[in-house]
């Protein structure tokens, strides 16, 4: 079992949402699986262009470090997502992230792949990111089974409720992974998405060769 834990944090090794990922891969590395942490910031990634290139042909026109790390994570089975809140959402790194993960939506390239989302906040906000990392999982596909977010305000000891949340987070994590476990409320709303890109993807098949043939090869959809 492979999990990764990616902090989008421009603040190194200073960051505390560093500590809650590298939390929730030492409760995942307690259950056995094999994990690895990943600082976002020290990769170069590109903006998206909305060129359409990867709809077509899987290729993306840019050349840097998003191949790397997209690969990291089509290998995990779980993707533990970190970010501070930003202005009340995600920072730009991350974000920049997502935005070239279209064609991976489109495919529901993270189906049966679990994940989990930690933030932390000057003051406030930290549950929406969490929620909204989580939702970015249920688009590409993946059941999202928790969060961790925490306002840390002028107390810094805050982290430390927060960093044993964040390793039980972990360990929750891996139990999911191993029993395959069931989240129906949470399935209901990906089938729907699946269901949405599916369709998606067929009326657009003349243009998005590449998503297309990639909803045939994986036996979702018999070509027309
Ligand atoms: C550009 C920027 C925007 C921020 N926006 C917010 C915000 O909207 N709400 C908040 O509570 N804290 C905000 N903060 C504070 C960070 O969320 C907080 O310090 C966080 O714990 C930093 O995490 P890190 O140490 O992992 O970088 C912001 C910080 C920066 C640098």
């Amino acid at each position: 079992m492979k999990i990764i834990g990616i902090n989008s944090s421009p603040r190194g090794k200073e960051s505390r949402t560093r500590r809650l990922v590298e939390a929730v891969l030492e409760g995942a590395g307690g259950e056995g699986a094999e994990t690895e942490f990943i600082d976002l910031c020290d990769l170069r990634i590109e903006y998206c262009t909305a060129c359409g290139t990867c709809y077509i042909s899987g290729e993306c026109i840019h050349d840097d470090d998003f191949a790397w790390i997209f690969e990291k994570m089509l290998e995990a089975d779980g993707i533990v997502l970190g970010s501070p809140v930003y202005l009340y959402g995600v920072t730009a790194q991350l974000k920049t992230l997502l935005d070239r993960m279209a064609d991976a939506v489109h495919c529901q390239m993270f189906e049966g792949k679990y994940g989990c989302a930690v933030s932390t906040a000057g003051g406030a906000g930290e549950d929406e990111v969490v929620a909204y990392m989580n939702r970015m999982l249920n688009l590409l596909g993946a059941v999202a089974i928790g969060g961790v977010g925490v306002a840390i305000g002028a107390d810094i000891e805050a982290l430390v409720p927060a960093g044993a949340n964040a390793e039980r987070l972990g360990h929750d994590l891996a139990s999911a992974i191993r029993e395959r476990r069931s989240y129906p409320e949470q399935e209901g709303r990906v089938a729907e998405l699946r269901e949405h890109f599916r369709n998606l993807v067929t009326w657009n098949r003349d243009l998005w060769r590449h998503e297309y043939d990639y909803w045939v090869e994986k036996g979702r959809i018999e070509r027309e």
